[in-house]
């Protein structure tokens, strides 16, 4: 059958108004919903624009009638009719087509759809793996319209932005050398070079600084990445970067044209206004105030130090905890009343997952303090604790006595979490912060060496330089993340351009001369060769859309995303590939057991 109206199309389904009343018009679309009132037949026709309620009426064409009753929800179809403005009384507000519908005369069916496995509509009450199994049809749902509009409008909007700004844009390989990102690689086998692999990049990393040697200064790139670590609510095996790099520069010039960036992307897309400068913090302020690197600043509840107000008390924990050098830091949860004993076992059950023995809770009630250390502590003490927190009746105070790392980690997701179940963010709100001078290097237990916290190509302050030989923990980094609302959503460093300074990098890390040499060999000769000093950054784009749409996981903006376990369910990938496609590739699969 010779379809006649394809090719003909008149408007979208979002276009219709009064202004077009008694226009003949062609639309296409799929079947959103179907109602029979006494024989006149509703379809509402939606397309990615919007939806145009349709009318056949028997009066006009009772076989075409027929047929559209007989229609499945979600078939395709194309038809002509004739606009009609509905009277007052019939007038839906809620969509941009409400004034008119349009009484069909013909139709033609495209394809019919089988019975969903969940209806399309703006909010789904499915399991997470049946929406991800039949993506192409969560995909149809409004909100997901939505993100995928959203995302490609903050993209469109980055790329002139940095147009506009003297960028350009460079595709780098996807079969690259292994990167320094110090996440595990995604490795694809050679064929012709048998025992050899390329690695997929973990970040353009090496090759924007490339670009600089080449005098590409001012590079930007949307780019995939690709990580074989642990997944999470905003971690993908794949995801994408707004990747930049700039030569002649300092933190403050980078910080500055991505804080224009920020702000553009929220007033073009929300038009919200955002103040800059963004505040700063560093890395020890952050950890210190909010036991974390990604500080949500959206509500207060700052984490402070107690240990010297704890100082003479008869509890062992705080005397033990003091004379190890550990912390002792607590916080105020402001107005949570009395909380019961399975409240503060859940509270402890919580911290106890970040490392901590236990949690010390402190209540200020109507009766006086409430604590079970109230043995061990005095009068004087408690008074002194509660006036540091300005605590009022009903306020509580929570403590952590344990080594400072613990105490971080335990206070600073104890903080996320009570200002998620207490309600203490408010909706719509959006804080970024710059966190800066991160320390160089990280200690490694396991392998009993330091690490670059970054990568091995950030550059350390200088006037922390002499501290690479005696305290190399010490160093800080011209390294500066990004947080928006307790999420990285950027991070980035000046780099090395120096050799000496990069060999002596390479030392402190306990990477020999030779190994440096083969894992990136061609970086350092380039350096040999007119480095300009640079620097760069790269942004989550999936954890920023994320924010932008108020989605809580990355998978919402992401088109196909993978489960947190890294498969895709939709195509079930990774799979097994033909023992010929091995044979090709001189593989061999050892199963577990063997
Ligand atoms: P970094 O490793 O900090 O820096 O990555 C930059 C940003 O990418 C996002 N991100 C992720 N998003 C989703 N899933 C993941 N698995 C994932 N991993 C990282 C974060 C992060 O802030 N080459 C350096 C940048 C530079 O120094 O210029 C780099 O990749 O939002």
């Amino acid at each position: 059958m010779a379809f006649e109206f394809l090719g003909r199309r008149s408007h979208h389904c979002g276009a219709l108004g009064a202004q077009n009343n008694n226009e003949e018009v062609i639309l296409m679309g799929w079947v959103a919903s179907q109602r029979d009132h006494g024989g006149v037949v509703f379809i509402d026709l939606r397309d990615r624009w919007g939806i145009t309620q349709i009318v056949f009426n028997p009066e006009v064409n009772s076989s075409l009638t027929e047929c559209a009753k007989s229609l499945k929800m979600e078939s395709v179809i194309g038809i002509k009719g004739q606009v009609i403005k509905r009277p007052e009384s019939m007038i839906n507000l809620k969509i941009a087509t409400g004034e008119i519908e349009v009484l069909v005369h013909e139709m033609e069916v495209y394809s019919e759809a089988k019975p969903l496995p969940f209806p399309i509509k703006e909010t789904c009450d499915a399991l997470d793996e049946t929406r991800l199994k039949f993506r192409y049809l969560d995909l149809r749902r409004p909100s997901m319209q939505r993100n995928m509009l959203l995302r490609h409008r903050a993209a469109q909007i980055a790329r002139q932005y940095f147009d506009e700004s003297g960028f350009i844009e460079i595709e780098t390989p996807v079969l690259m050398k292994s990167t320094p990102e110090g996440a595990r690689d995604y490795l694809v086998p050679s064929r012709i070079y048998k025992g050899r692999f390329y690695a997929l990049p973990q970040s353009p990393q090496t090759y924007k600084q490339l670009l600089m040697v080449s005098g590409f200064d001012r590079y930007f790139q949307i780019v995939k990445c690709f990580r074989d670590e642990d997944l999470r609510a905003d971690r993908q095996p794949e995801f994408t970067q707004i990747d930049v790099e700039m030569s002649f520069i300092n933190e403050d010039t980078i910080m500055t044209i991505m804080e224009g960036l920020v702000a553009k992307l929220f007033k073009e897309t929300k038009d919200m206004e955002f103040s800059v400068p963004f505040p700063r913090l560093s890395y020890a302020e952050a950890m210190a105030n909010y036991g974390v690197d990604r500080p949500d600043l959206r509500f207060e509840m700052k984490i402070s130090d107690v240990g010297h107000l704890v100082a003479n008390t008869e509890f062992r924990v705080f005397n033990d905890v003091l004379a190890s050098r550990g912390a002792i830091r607590g916080l105020c949860l402001k107005g949570a009343g009395r909380l019961s004993r399975k409240q503060m076992d859940e509270l402890t059950d919580y911290v106890r997952t970040f490392g901590a023995n236990g949690l010390v809770v402190i209540q200020n009630t109507e009766e006086g303090v409430v604590s079970p250390i109230s043995k061990f502590v005095n009068e004087e003490t408690f008074c002194s604790l509660l006036a540091h927190f300005d605590a009022e009746i009903g306020d509580v105070l929570l403590i952590i006595a344990a080594s400072e790392s613990v105490v971080c980690a335990g206070l600073g997701n104890l903080r996320n979490k009570l200002a998620k179940d207490y309600q203490l963010i408010p909706e719509k709100s959006f804080a970024p912060v710059w966190v800066t001078d991160f320390p160089l290097l990280e200690w490694d237990a396991q392998d009993g060496r330091f690490v670059a916290m970054h990568h091995p190509f950030t550059s350390p302050k200088p006037e922390d330089l002499h501290l690479l030989d005696s305290d190399p923990g010490k160093v800080r980094a011209r390294a500066y993340d990004l947080v928006l609302n307790g999420s990285e959503i950027a991070g980035g460093s000046i780099r090395i351009h120096q050799r000496k300074v990069q060999q002596r990098m390479f030392e402190v890390l306990g990477i020999q001369e030779e190994t440096a040499r083969r894992k990136f060999g061609y970086l350092l000769d380039a350096f040999e060769y007119g480095p300009p000093p640079h620097g760069g950054i790269a942004f989550g784009f999936d954890r920023l859309i994320m924010i932008l749409s108020e989605e809580s996981s990355i998978r919402e903006v992401i088109a196909f995303p993978k489960t947190t376990s890294a498969l895709s369910l939709m195509d079930g990938c990774p799979s097994e590939v033909d023992s010929a496609q091995l044979e090709e590739l001189g593989l061999q699969i050892i199963d577990d057991e063997s």
